[in-house]
């Protein structure tokens, strides 16, 4: 059948058949997967293919904010849609330690009611690095431009856009977070830009067999959640000296991790800066002392700060200002964690934050190297 005929067929609705007959794939190909819903609309093809299978087509390349507009016109909140958790396996061992303990949390989120989990080996799938070309964030549609699983249109990337809520399960390799699951999370790196997967729940599981270090790697997983906006549900750092336990734990961690993803399928629940910080206090990666530790240079004193010397180094006027305004928030910060004020710092540590971050913008990344102003999402300046 040629690519006319096809067109044909789909827009006399008969999708069901023509999936059954032809595949998915080929009616996208054929219509291109932009056109497909423009087509026939997405009431249509939910009475045709069900909510999950067209929500599927219309998050490659709809936001998530205006499928749920879509739906809210159509439904006003009637519809019933499946949560959809993607279970990432990030070693190479489908059958090891790391696997079982997924498996584990899997039965615990099947578990939950309207649930869809979906098992993904991220080593079946073939991408690389970033390749620091910043596309992402000049370009408003933030998509990736490499034609690779986790580019724009990559298959991977499909999932990635679609899930209610992650659980990575990742084997601890050289006292750390294995190089396959960083590859992962370095390309998810255009999210930062729309901001799409901030509020999405997340849990994590480290499996170590050896040394040990699990901490240390379920802690890293905890900060690359917290970069990217999610709601951290749970962590588990194992060690395969307790596995039997553990499989049981990450069944409660599955079921919980489900929960907070249908609720995520109702409507995403924005996670702003000042919430986040605080919520991530009591979390394997609080932010609160490396980011202090990071800007004052191992001091905990402003005099030495990345801020000071900025202060005496920077040469764009735009970008000295801001620093001016990020000083007395970092000096404030400081004091407040010192007198064990955790939550106050915190408060003054977003807006050092969002400033220094503008000022380096504006200092180093805008003219020279990224080419585009900050995009909004990316750590938006508290008003005073
Ligand atoms: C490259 C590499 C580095 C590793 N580093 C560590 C380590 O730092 N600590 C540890 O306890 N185990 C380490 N291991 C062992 C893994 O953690 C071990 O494979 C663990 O059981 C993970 O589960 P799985 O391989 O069954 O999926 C390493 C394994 C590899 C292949």
């Amino acid at each position: 059948m040629d690519l006319r005929n096809l067109r044909g067929l789909v827009s006399e609705l008969d999708l069901p058949k023509i999936i059954d007959l032809i595949g998915l794939d080929r009616i996208i190909e054929a219509v291109g997967k932009d056109k497909l819903i423009q087509k026939i609309g997405l009431k249509k093809m939910i009475e045709k293919i069900g909510p999950e299978k067209a929500i599927e087509i219309a998050s490659c390349y709809l936001t998530r904010e205006q499928i749920e507009e879509l739906l809210e016109k159509e439904y006003g909140g009637r519809l019933t849609t499946m949560a959809y958790v993607l279970a990432l396996l990030a070693s190479g061992r489908t059958k090891g330690f790391t696997a079982s303990l997924l498996e584990s949390a899997i039965e615990g989120a099947q578990s939950v009611e309207n649930v869809e989990v979906e098992l993904v080996h991220l080593h079946k799938y073939k991408f690389g690095p970033c390749t620091s070309c910043f596309a992402c964030i000049r370009d408003e549609s933030h998509e990736c431009v490499l034609k690779d699983a986790m580019g724009g249109d990559g298959e991977l990337m499909a999932k990635v856009k679609r899930a209610n809520g992650w659980i990575i399960a990742d084997p601890v390799h050289c006292w750390g977070p294995s190089a396959q699951i960083h590859l992962f999370i370095e390309r998810c790196y255009p999210f930062i830009w729309s901001g799409n997967l901030e509020g999405m729940p997340f849990a994590s599981i480290s499996c170590a067999s050896n040394q040990g270090m699990q901490r240390i790697a379920n802690g890293n997983l905890c900060k690359w959640a917290f970069t990217y906006g999610l709601r951290y549900i749970g962590g588990m750092p194992v060690h395969t000296v307790y596995i039997e336990r553990a499989r049981q734990e990450a069944k409660t961690l599955g079921r919980k991790l489900a929960e907070a993803a249908v609720e995520d399928a109702k409507g995403r629940k924005k996670f702003p800066d000042p919430e986040r910080y605080v919520d991530y206090l009591d979390k394997p990666w609080r932010v609160l002392e490396p980011y202090l530790d990071n800007l004052s240079n191992g001091t905990f004193e402003y005099s030495s700060s990345l801020i000071a010397q900025g202060l005496s180094n920077f040469t764009r006027q735009e970008a000295k200002d801001l620093l001016e305004q990020a000083k007395v928030h970092l000096e404030e910060s400081l004091n407040l964690y010192k007198q064990s004020k955790h939550k106050e710092a915190c408060d003054q540590l977003v807006r050092a934050s969002a400033l220094w971050t503008h000022a380096t913008w504006k200092e180093f990344l805008e003219e020279d190297v990224v080419k585009t102003s900050v995009p909004g999402a990316y750590r938006p300046i508290v008003e005073e």
